[in-house]
């Protein structure tokens, strides 16, 4: 197989990591997140990290898929078991968003941008994207799955049409290709330490963090959430990780859930 994964290798970056013990590799699956899912509801420990060279069914957010070819990017799930409340839930994708910024910005030189929640941009096109799925009930958060997709060594004429537009690599960013066990290790690392400050600092300090990355601080959005618009200034993130907005009536609106756009200027 050209240019495999090897969880051999990525674990030599984790030394100490609390995440990345176990890892479990595969040429192939459906999704990471349902086998990490599925593998936590059996009894898997925090940080059993799931890892595949390609996914047939990958899952992005709002019920999208995730374009995943085989041998190029990086499809990665990590278990959870996080003593918060089931609502504080969202600090956990937020706080993931910073680890997957962080390690983009070792490799690229420079920072990427958050959109809000968690997609990872430069240049405005997705480097990234992450997909947090819980099992909770009423008071308590059991398990998290915290699954992360990054485009590594896909060039842009691998990219389907559809996505030329839209999406990057860190190949096309910095016109050479990454060593994808070198990044892996450095994301559950990162991951690792970020995961740990949530812990023992608590979220002001990653919301801090991940605001340093939100470009559309202070910018006029529109914000579409199924059947419903929204527009005004993204003013950051309150303590639950919902997007704050400022209407034109000088009201403030917390957003759960949708997409921002920025409007131009
Ligand atoms: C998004 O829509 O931005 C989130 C994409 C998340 C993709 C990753 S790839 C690894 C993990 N397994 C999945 O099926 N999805 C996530």
């Amino acid at each position: 197989m050209p240019d495999a994964l090897s969880p051999e290798e990525i674990r030599k970056h984790l030394a100490a990591a609390r995440l990345g013990k176990k890892i479990h590799y595969f040429p192939e699956l459906d999704s990471t997140n349902r086998y990490a899912f599925k593998l936590a509801a059996e009894g898997a420990d925090e940080g059993e990290v799931v890892l595949a060279e390609r996914q047939t069914r990958g899952k992005g957010r709002l019920g999208r898929g995730w374009f995943s070819p085989p041998n190029l990017n990086l499809y990665l799930s990590v278990i959870l078991r996080p003593r918060l409340r089931p609502a504080d839930a969202p600090q956990l994708t937020l706080t993931a968003a910073v680890a997957l910024a962080e390690s983009a910005q070792s490799f690229l030189g420079y920072p990427p941008a958050i959109k809000w929640p968690n997609d990872i941009l430069v240049g405005g096109k997705k480097l990234a994207g992450i997909l947090t799925e819980s099992s909770v009930d009423r008071e308590r958060l059991h398990f998290v799955v915290v699954g992360l997709g990054v485009n590594l060594n896909i060039a842009q004429h691998m990219l389907p049409e559809e996505l030329r537009g839209l999406a990057t690599s860190l190949l096309i960013l910095t016109q050479r290709p990454v060593d994808r066990d070198a990044f892996a290790g450095e994301l559950i690392r990162s991951l690792d330490r970020c995961y740990g400050e949530l812990e023992q600092r608590g979220f002001p300090y990653i919301a801090a963090r991940w605001e340093s990355f939100f470009e559309l601080k202070g910018r006029k959005v529109k914000v579409e959430m199924g059947d419903r618009q929204l527009s005004g200034t993204a003013k950051g993130i309150d303590r639950d990780g919902a997007l704050l907005v400022e209407r034109a009536d000088g009201a403030l609106e917390r957003v759960i859930a949708g997409d921002v756009i920025p409007i131009q200027p």
